[in-house]
């Protein structure tokens, strides 16, 4: 099926029984809780891809959105339907789609909440979501839709920070790479984020030297790190140092409140690029009291801790002469790399197993009323995980 058989559209066919109904788990105002409504059935333009949804995954910035309201994607008009994350099944495509066809299981970076989108129909939490196809991947048989939910955030914030031209511009992956002798810092290997990041640099040739608690080390090796260190080890610092002494540094991708400081202080002291893309906030919002909205104590509290940590980095990057920027996954969707990282690597490399679903799915719902519970539970901390809603 294509754009110009739009059977689907659930407006031209008001009396036909036969048209799938679609639903979304909306966000009706801003500092809202998410309420199970109908929600409009949207034909696919050019270049995008119309998905009967299977599971999507919850990352820290869907409860963010609602908790934060305006500070945090003030661009968005409610009721908003929220989510990156999702993996199902094509039900129909738009003009100029050719990556993908009818009924190809799919995973992909669902850009509704981003700035440059700004469109529920492309939010991730519904039924039948729009996707863009350059931001698409063909499943392979043997990995379920729960697995590949895990993917597309994790994946493109780590890409934006790895490979992005203004960022670390590493070479990028490929499924026969070959070792560069070249190192890469990966401060918070067991985030979703630093489990696509040690993949993909590894694919791309690099050595990775990461962070994560004891209990995950083995994990974070299982993925292709070389060494790992504790983050919450005093010593970090220098038997990071040590580690790398006499490597080349390519630079450093920090994930997680604390990490960045870390990364300025050992790139400092290694030979190579001085260069530290962070993909995390200052300050870690994991500590703020659960409700539904953030209360005027809770921001005099955390402007402060805000304001001293960045003045701490920009202070430190300075005087240790290493840059560190900040890098938001949104620029994916009209970046450089995201067709390259979706279409030509992502596909391949899950088939030939040169790159694993990672962190692994904690399954905590079946349907679009779970939502709400799931951001909770991502809200109170995951290790190595993530939470995903199962919608089969
Ligand atoms: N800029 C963007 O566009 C973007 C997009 C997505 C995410 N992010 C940010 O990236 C970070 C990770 O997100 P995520 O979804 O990948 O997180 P996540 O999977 O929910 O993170 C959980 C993991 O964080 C690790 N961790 C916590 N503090 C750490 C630290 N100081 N150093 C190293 N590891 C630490 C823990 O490791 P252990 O279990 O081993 O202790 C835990 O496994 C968050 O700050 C998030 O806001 C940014």
């Amino acid at each position: 099926m294509s754009a110009e058989t739009p059977q689907l559209n659930h407006s031209d066919n008001k009396n036909n029984d036969t048209v799938p109904k679609n639903e979304a788990a909306w966000l009706l105002a801003q500092h809202g809780l998410l309420e199970v409504k109908e929600a409009p059935f949207t034909k696919p333009g050019a270049g995008e891809i119309l998905v009967r949804n299977h599971a999507v995954a919850v990352n820290p910035i869907d409860w963010m959105i609602p908790y934060l309201g305006k500070r945090l994607f003030p661009w968005i008009k409610y009721p908003f339907v929220l989510g990156f994350d999702l993996a199902g099944k094509v039900v129909a495509i738009g003009k100029g789609v050719t990556n993908v066809k009818v009924g190809d299981r799919v995973l992909a970076l669902a850009g509704g909440s981003v700035k440059q989108r700004n469109r529920a129909a492309e939010g991730a939490f519904q039924t039948y979501p729009i996707v863009l196809s350059h931001l698409t991947t063909v499943l392979p048989d043997h990995l379920s839709y729960v697995d590949a939910a895990v993917i597309p955030l994790g994946l493109s914030t780590a890409a934006c920070g790895l490979f992005q031209k203004d960022a670390l511009a590493l070479n990028l992956p490929t499924i026969d790479t070959k070792p560069l002798n070249q190192w890469v810092v990966i401060s918070g290997g067991a985030t979703s984020v630093g489990c696509n990041a040690i993949q993909l640099a590894v694919a791309a040739g690099y050595s990775v030297v990461t962070t994560a608690s004891p209990k995950n080390f083995n994990y974070v090796r299982s993925l292709g790190a070389a060494i790992v260190f504790d983050y919450n080890s005093k010593e970090i610092v220098n038997d990071m140092i040590v580690a790398l002494e006499g490597k080349y540094i390519a630079g450093a991708l920090s994930i997680g409140a604390g990490s960045t400081e870390t990364c300025i202080d050992v790139l400092a002291q290694c030979e190579g690029r001085k260069f530290v893309a962070n993909v995390s906030s200052a300050v870690s919002f994991d500590t703020i009291p659960e409700g539904r909205g953030i209360t005027f104590p809770v921001i005099l509290k955390l402007i402060p801790n805000i304001l001293a940590s960045s003045i701490k980095i920009w202070l430190k990057s300075r005087l240790k002469g290493v840059t560190a920027k900040f890098y938001d996954s949104s620029s994916m969707v009209d970046n450089e790399i995201g067709k390259y990282i979706f279409h030509d690597y992502l596909g391949k490399a899950l088939s030939t197993g040169t790159f694993q679903a990672a962190p692994k799915p904690k399954i905590v719902g079946t349907s679009l009323h779970d939502i709400q519970g799931a951001f909770e539970i991502q809200r109170r901390g995951v290790s190595a995980a993530k939470v995903v809603v199962d919608l089969t």
